[in-house]
């Protein structure tokens, strides 16, 4: 599971997937290469204590850290069998349904042991309520046979006003209860709950010997145990910093620069004055985005552009070296046309993996993501954050809550004087943009093509060249806001 990242002059040198998050290599004690680490989150609770949004969470972050995880849906394979179940399916007094459930079980944890044999990740989750200790005990058992560890994440939750908001939100448009009137439905779904509230068990002093995490309350109270390795301590941090209350997030390029306007790439220009203009509009746009009297804070990078961009926003401001555009190294402060014509080589092996593809001197795509790390962990622990910062960056943040394959995120369009809006929902993070009427030159550079940025008023932007929510053409003229675009992410 090795990458090939280019390192400057068309050079290549390997790196291990999750360069710098997973051991590259990994030998016994007589210098063998052994397996990497395998683990098998298995997520614990009562039906709508947000196992499922956890366990998706956790797959788009680390698929966008390049660790290999996939969710293993028990849900899903039961409704092979059993579509549109009621709650009586779920009493454990019925032979059938209990059959069923088992055989639902054993298919997925099964379909899991392969993916991990296959080599296909490193971190695979089970999500079920697995609310039993014979069950886990089964679990543990079975996938400790195939050598891999396990980690058991239990969501507890006793606030019945938060659970029945989730019924609402999520449960009624289940493909449980497609069709089906959704009153009715949520008066199933508490049912159900009830049967598993019968013979539902805490990890408790028993389980001593297994590895857990229990959430109690959306986190207000943390249990660990047993944590065994940094990527299981990963796993844990990420969870802990995890919250559902309703936040967006609002993310913008910085105004146009004197360097935009000169094709040039990197630097620490000033605005230009249409970027000054932005700077002036920002205020007014953000607020038609945000409404009155909501609390916000503002991050930049600590280049010039994004500073003097934010510089009319009435909000706290923090400066972010990690928000700083990705480093071009040697090639900081050239045209596009000058890098190929004086970097040849390496202005081949960008376009032909632009994502691996690492600066002389500077930084990859991988390595941004890397530095961002810690500012994605510090927006899950956030409320409503502001962030202006650069082309390449904002693809990488846009990239973790929109869920855009490695391939194609360093490719996406992002123009110049518009503000994004990122909700996350149930399940996904809804999108909606906010274009300042302030023309700007596109600083977009399709693949094969060398050519200066293009000058584009904001009537005149060019085409996508890929199909992402980025790419979409912009709406109308004037701050306006466009329709909420695509919902993207997994569906339960
Ligand atoms: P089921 O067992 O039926 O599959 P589930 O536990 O997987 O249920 P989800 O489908 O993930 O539940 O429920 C999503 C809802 O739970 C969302 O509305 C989300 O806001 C909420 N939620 C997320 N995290 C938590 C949590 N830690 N505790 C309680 N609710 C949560
Ligand atoms: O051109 C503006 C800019 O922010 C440069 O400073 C940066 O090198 C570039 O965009 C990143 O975009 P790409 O990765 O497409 O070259």
């Amino acid at each position: 599971d090795a990458d090939v990242q280019p390192t400057g002059h068309g050079a290549m040198r390997r790196v291990p997937t999750g360069e710098f998050l997973t051991p590259s290599r990994k030998t016994n004690g007589k210098g063998v290469q052994v397996e990497d680490t395998r683990i098998c989150v298995v997520m614990v609770g009562l039906p709508a204590r947000g196992k499922s949004l956890i366990a998706q969470k956790v797959v788009r972050y680390l698929g966008w850290l390049s660790i290999g995880a996939k969710s293993f849906n028990v849900g899903q394979y039961r409704r092979t069998d059993t579509p549109t179940p009621t709650a009586n399916f779920f009493d454990t007094s019925n032979a059938e349904g209990e059959r069923l459930r088992r055989a639902a079980a054993e298919a997925a944890v099964a379909d899991m042991c392969k993916w991990f044999r296959e080599g296909k990740g490193s971190i695979a989750i089970l999500d079920a309520t697995n609310s039993t200790k014979d069950r886990r005990r089964w679990i543990q058992d079975r996938v400790t046979s195939e050598g891999i560890e396990t980690i058991f994440v239990e969501s507890k939750c006793d606030d019945e006003e938060l659970i029945m908001s989730n019924i609402l939100e999520v449960k009624t448009t289940s493909p449980d209860y497609v069709g089906q009137d959704p009153e009715e439905a949520a008066m199933d779904f508490r049912n159900r709950i009830r049967n598993y509230e019968k013979v539902y068990q805490t990890i408790d002093e028993d389980e001593s010997d297994i590895t857990y995490v229990k959430l109690i309350n959306v986190g207000s109270q943390v249990i660990i145990n047993r944590i065994q390795d940094y990527l299981q301590s990963r796993v844990v941090y990420y969870l802990m910093n995890l919250h559902i209350k309703p936040r967006s997030i609002w993310i913008s390029r910085h105004g146009e620069s004197q360097y935009n306007i000169e094709g040039k790439i990197g630097g620490d220009a000033d605005l230009s004055p249409r970027g000054q203009m932005y700077a002036h509009q920002l205020p007014d746009i953000v607020k038609q985005s945000v409404g009155d009297g909501r609390k916000l804070t503002v991050w930049t990078s600590t280049l010039k552009r994004t500073i003097q961009t934010a510089r009319y926003l009435t909000f706290e401001k923090l400066e972010w070296k990690a928000l700083d555009e990705l480093d071009s190294g040697v090639c900081d402060g050239l045209t596009y046309g000058e890098i190929e014509e004086r970097y040849p080589d390496d202005f081949k092996a960008r376009d032909e993996d632009k994502y691996n593809y690492r600066y002389l001197g500077g930084e990859s795509y991988r390595d941004v993501v890397i530095r961002l790390e810690p500012i994605i962990m510090e927006l899950e622990r956030s409320e409503n954050i502001l962030i202006v910062t650069h082309q390449a960056i904002l693809r990488c943040i846009y990239a973790y809550f929109m869920d855009v394959p490695q391939e194609r995120s360093p490719w996406m369009e992002v123009p110049l004087h518009t503000l994004i809006k990122l909700t996350p929902r149930a399940y996904n993070t809804q999108e909606e943009r906010f274009k300042a009427d302030i023309p700007a030159v596109s600083t977009f550079r399709a693949k094969g093509t060398s050519a200066k940025h293009q000058d584009a008023d904001s009537s005149d932007l060019p085409e996508a060249s890929m199909a992402s929510p980025l790419d979409s053409p912009p709406g109308p003229r004037g701050a306006d806001k466009e329709p909420d675009a695509l919902d993207l992410g997994p569906q339960k």
